[in-house]
């Protein structure tokens, strides 16, 4: 049984991320603007293509393969990034026959900058700027569309993303990374942006909410309480995230007024990640739906004074810090079930949540 369980544990780590999928049709070339450390599936429309790789900034430049630690190609030859960097800006295209099929010039965009604005809130969304003085360049922010709320039938928030861009007369906008990729400066105005809104929305019957959810029983602090990190499974800041703390709603707008007391909706991971510095239980919601539960078994004496360790560190901010290991209870075959929700996502990939992402030019 403990073989079992260890067995579906070690197979469901991965599934604690989330790829989003990025396309682009054959032959285009696409440009587009993302953000830095959500992990993205960038796909070829052909199977079995290699890819490569040129970064705007160091100028490396070469064929994909293991050696880069954060991509790697699927069997289905689409290449996944996983916390993509600032550094990895610039050109991805997979090729056949010594062709390009398809090309992605992607900005990553610092996450850790990210502008958060709330519209109960005083603060504003940043306005247009000049990159120089008197210059005729105009930084700006590019909105995506609104994600759904991300709660039904109880009071919820959306949020919407926007990317730094510049914009110059006569010519097409493009992402902030690209265009001063030959000349990169500092300017507190380049920095991507989210919007946070209230929404309320009815429930509808989704097909997923059959699927049930895990619960991860349990996490425990260590002796310092230095937070923990929770990650909520599949999410991704592209989608709808949400989380509870015994039962009450950890929102933005709390967070942004610091009244989410002993938790901290993770700001750099959209919400992905919750930080919490006290037990409780803690649920999870993507896309509307109860996907996951963190109960504690939160207790010092655990572990005795001698455990005590100065950290070198400060406090841990990683997922992989979590001690999660521990023991996965897994509801109604959720593990199955979640395998088998990641995979369509992955390989169908809805065409509702897809278009989203779906940037041609
Ligand atoms: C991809 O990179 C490899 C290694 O640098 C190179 O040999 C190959 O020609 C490149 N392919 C294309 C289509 O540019
Ligand atoms: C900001 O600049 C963009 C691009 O030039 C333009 O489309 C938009 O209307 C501007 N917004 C404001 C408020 O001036
Ligand atoms: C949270 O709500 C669930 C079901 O609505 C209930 O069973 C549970 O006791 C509640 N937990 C707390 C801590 O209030
Ligand atoms: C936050 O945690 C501290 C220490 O555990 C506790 O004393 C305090 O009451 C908590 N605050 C809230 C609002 O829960
Ligand atoms: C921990 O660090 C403090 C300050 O650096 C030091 O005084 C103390 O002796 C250390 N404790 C242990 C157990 O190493």
């Amino acid at each position: 049984m403990l073989t079992t369980l260890r067995l579906l544990l070690s197979l469901s780590a991965p599934v604690l991320g989330f790829y989003i999928p990025i396309s682009c049709p054959e032959g285009h070339k696409c440009q587009l603007a993302l953000l830095s450390g959500d992990d993205i599936l960038l796909e070829c429309p052909l199977s079995r293509a290699h890819w490569n790789y040129s970064f705007v900034i160091s100028k490396k430049s070469g064929a994909i393969n293991s050696m880069a630690s954060n991509m790697e190609i699927t069997s289905e030859g689409n290449l996944a990034i996983t916390n993509p960097l600032l550094s990895q800006t610039g050109l991805y295209y997979c090729w056949k026959e010594n062709s390009q099929v398809t090309q992605f010039k992607i900005d990553f965009q610092d996450v850790h900058s990210l502008y958060i604005t709330h519209e109960n809130l005083d603060k504003k969304p940043l306005q247009n700027e000049s990159l120089r003085v008197g210059g005729i360049e105009i930084i700006f922010t590019r909105w995506e569309t609104w994600q759904d709320c991300n709660r039904c039938g109880v009071p919820g928030e959306w949020k919407r993303l926007g990317y730094c861009y510049i914009a110059e007369p006569l010519e097409d906008p493009m992402p902030c990374g690209l265009y001063l990729a030959e000349s990169p400066h500092w300017f507190s105005r380049l920095r991507p942006e989210l919007q946070v809104e209230a929404c309320f929305v009815e429930c509808n019957d989704n097909p997923f909410a059959q699927l049930g959810y895990v619960i991860f029983d349990s996490f425990r602090f260590n002796e310092e309480l230095a937070p923990l990190s929770l990650p909520c499974p599949l999410a991704s800041i592209y989608r709808p995230v949400s989380w509870e703390a015994n039962n009450i709603s950890l929102t933005w707008e709390n967070e942004l007024l610091g009244k989410n007391y002993n938790r901290s909706l993770n700001l750099a991971s959209g919400g992905r990640q919750l930080q919490i510095f006290q037990p409780a239980t803690y649920r999870c919601f993507m896309e509307q739906e109860f996907i996951a539960q963190f109960n504690p078994i939160a207790t010092l004496e655990f572990l005795g004074p001698q455990k005590r360790e100065n950290k070198t560190q400060g406090p841990s901010r990683k997922a992989d810090s979590i001690p999660l290991r521990l023991k996965l209870v897994l509801l109604m075959g959720t593990a199955l079930a979640l395998g088998v929700l990641l995979f369509n996502t992955l390989c169908s990939a809805p065409g509702k949540r897809r278009n989203q992402m779906l940037l041609a030019k």
